[in-house]
């Protein structure tokens, strides 16, 4: 197994290339040696519609070189035809005689069928190479193909004492250039950006984003002057009993409010439904207070700073716990250092 791994890691890092891009598809990565154990091709999935990544690493090579070698990849190879052919059955007409793979493809037209294909074929399989790191870059699919639905992360910029604007709504800037850069890297992982339209009003933000989702009830935002509006497609929701204007660039969708609030499970539904796989929502803390019930993933960044005041805006607000023992809990996955501020990447625990 432990001999595998480099070349299982290469995968990851082969995946990665196609990140932003791939979504409905998973990002894969693939790496092929000869029958001596060397790297005669690597190759990856690019683009939803364009090839896998094992025909992508083995059109990059011939039979004859590959006869008798072993193909590394990260997920399961597919034995099924979609937009593209089987991969299994050109793995077996490449003459690979071994296939390592990171985790099983959970996809019900292929789950185990690749690999029941490939063993026929006489060829072995060695599973679970690094099965955790795998099953982590492919979250996204993971949700959506187990649980039919949007995968939801939430990013939010809070000082130490967990303030994420000052009494006066100044949020400007409270982490670093290096941590703001990160977050546009955050954000092209996901399909879509959600926000609301008190951070519309208060920051007026351009949130560059092929696809961005406004939560406004009362339609008050403005939908001709603010940033946010002027690229993207964009999803502004809002309370069903009112009238949206007619704007040709915006898609206005009416939904229910509970409480007072716009409905999120309704929302995230609608969105799942639209083909957003995956929303990174950048709110304030009231919004996030409704949306952490829903949370899979937070980016969180903190910055040295305090502000010290309770009147403050608080990264988390609205829940109102009474007890510890009450308190929603999280581990914590990672640790990241953007001078001077850190990241702390955490998943909700019955997520893990
Ligand atoms: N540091 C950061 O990471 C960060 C990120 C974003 C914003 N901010 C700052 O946060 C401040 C705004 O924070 P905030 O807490 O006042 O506002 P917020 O959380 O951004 O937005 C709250 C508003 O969203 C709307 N909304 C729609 N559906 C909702 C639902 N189901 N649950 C809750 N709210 C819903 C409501 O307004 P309607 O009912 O009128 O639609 C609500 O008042 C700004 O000053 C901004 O600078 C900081």
């Amino acid at each position: 197994m432990q001999q595998y791994e480099t070349y299982m890691k290469k995968c990851f890092e082969l995946a990665l290339k196609g990140e932003g891009n791939t979504s409905p598809n998973p990002m894969v990565g693939c790496v092929v040696l000869d029958k001596n154990n060397n790297v005669i091709s690597e190759g990856f999935h690019k683009k939803c519609g364009e090839d896998h990544a094992e025909r992508d690493a083995l059109l990059k090579t011939t039979p004859e070189k590959s006869e008798g070698g072993t193909l590394v990849v990260n997920l399961e190879p597919c034995s099924h035809y979609g937009k593209t052919p089987p991969c299994a059955d050109l793995i077996i007409e490449y003459g690979i005689k071994k296939v390592v793979i990171g985790m099983r493809d959970v996809n019900p037209i292929v789950a185990g069928n690749g690999i029941k294909k490939l063993k026929n074929a006489g060829i072995e399989v060695v599973e679970g190479v690094l099965e955790e790191e795998a099953r982590k870059l492919n979250e996204i699919f993971i949700t959506n193909m187990t649980e039919h639905r949007t995968f939801v992360a939430l990013k939010t910029a809070a000082t130490l004492d967990g303030k994420i604007a000052t009494s006066t709504g100044d949020s400007k800037w409270i982490t670093s250039e290096a941590a703001r850069l990160e977050v546009k890297n955050i954000r092209r992982r996901y399909d879509a950006i959600l926000t609301s339209s008190s951070t519309v009003l208060a920051d007026n933000p351009a949130m560059a984003h092929k696809n961005k989702i406004i939560l406004d009830r009362t339609l008050k935002t403005d939908f001709k002057n603010s940033n946010i509006y002027k690229s993207g497609s964009i999803y502004v929701f809002y309370d069903e009993t009112f009238t949206a204007p007619e704007i040709s660039d915006i898609k206005f969708l009416p939904a229910p409010v509970k409480d007072g609030k716009l409905d999120i499970e309704f929302i995230l539904k609608k969105i799942y439904y639209f083909g957003i796989m995956s929303v990174l929502c950048e709110c304030g803390g009231i919004l996030n207070g409704s949306l952490i019930d829903y949370t899979d993933k937070v980016y969180h960044f903190i910055a040295p700073k305090i502000i010290s005041d309770n009147s403050a805006k608080s990264a988390f607000d609205g829940k109102n716990v009474k007890l510890i023992k009450d308190t929603l809990n999280y581990s914590i996955d990672e640790i990241k250092t953007f001078a001077p501020d850190i990241l702390l990447t955490y998943y909700r625990q019955t997520m893990l």
